[in-house]
């Protein structure tokens, strides 16, 4: 069952989205060369309890960090740790936050100092999915809707969308139903209605679709070691489309 959330349940909803979402932005100025992943996460994780809100991930089956923090061929959920990062980087930061018994949930990938073109042009692809994508979800619409807007954008420039991963519901619990491929047909799937929520989440490789997750049981790369990028959003299903309850200021989504 998909659950539909109240006037006052999407307030809460809204007020620890837009949290994630200014600590997000606070995380992305911070990235540069020598910085490190663990300094990020350290960074997540005092921000969100400064403001009364706690990590969603750590401890999340074991998960042991605030962020996910996915460098290069790296796609989600890689661990922080302190080597720096470097020059010519891409860095994919996803937090997931838990205030007042609801949840928020966003990623963003940023390069490090300078990139090469195809790193630019894979960022732009993959955020430009996410924003098609957004742009199809409407009451009345399907789930495979979002699926089907991030494939026929992410292929029509030569890249691949990674299979087994998914967006998710999201609200009292990080993960909810339904399970949202960023592939397949629009027309099908479970129809949204006003007041669903949803974590929008395409993973995009720049090279073929498959992956594998390291040793550390957690760490997902692309098989063929090719760059890979992910955007996130958490939006909620209004009375004629939909509102993004992760959006960042604008001052800083201008320095992406
Ligand atoms: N945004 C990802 C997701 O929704 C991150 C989850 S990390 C985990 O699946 F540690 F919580 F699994
Ligand atoms: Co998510």
């Amino acid at each position: 069952m998909i659950t539909c959330r109240s006037a006052a349940e999407i307030e809460r909803l809204a007020r620890v989205n837009r949290l994630v979402a200014q600590v997000l932005a606070e995380l992305m100025a911070t990235v540069a060369p020598g910085v490190s992943t663990a300094d990020l996460d350290a960074l997540a994780e005092r921000r969100l309890r400064e403001a009364g809100a706690e990590p969603a991930f750590k401890g999340y089956h074991g998960y042991p960090a605030t962020i996910c923090a996915s460098v290069n061929e790296q796609v989600i959920h890689g661990i922080p740790n302190p080597r720096p990062l470097k020059d010519g980087d891409i860095v994919s930061v996803d937090m997931g936050a838990r205030m007042d018994g609801f949840y928020g949930d966003s990623a963003v990938t940023v390069p490090v100092g300078r990139v090469s073109a195809e790193a630019e042009r894979l960022l732009t692809v993959t955020r430009t999915a996410l924003e098609k994508a957004i742009a199809v979800v409407k009451p009345g619409g399907r789930v495979h809707d979002i699926g089907a807007a991030v494939q026929q954008h992410v292929e029509s420039h030569g890249y691949s969308v990674v299979r087994e991963f998914v967006g998710h519901g999201i609200g009292t619990s990080l993960h909810e139903e339904p399970q949202i491929p960023n592939y397949g047909t629009a027309g099908r799937g479970a129809r949204l209605a006003e007041g669903m929520v949803l974590a929008i989440e395409p993973m995009v490789n720049a090279g073929k679709a498959a992956v594998k997750v390291l040793g550390d049981g957690w760490t997902a790369v692309t098989k063929d070691g090719s760059l890979s990028a992910h955007f996130e959003h958490t939006v909620v299903v209004t009375g004629s489309g939909c509102r993004v309850l992760t959006l960042r200021d604008q001052v800083v989504a201008e320095a992406v």
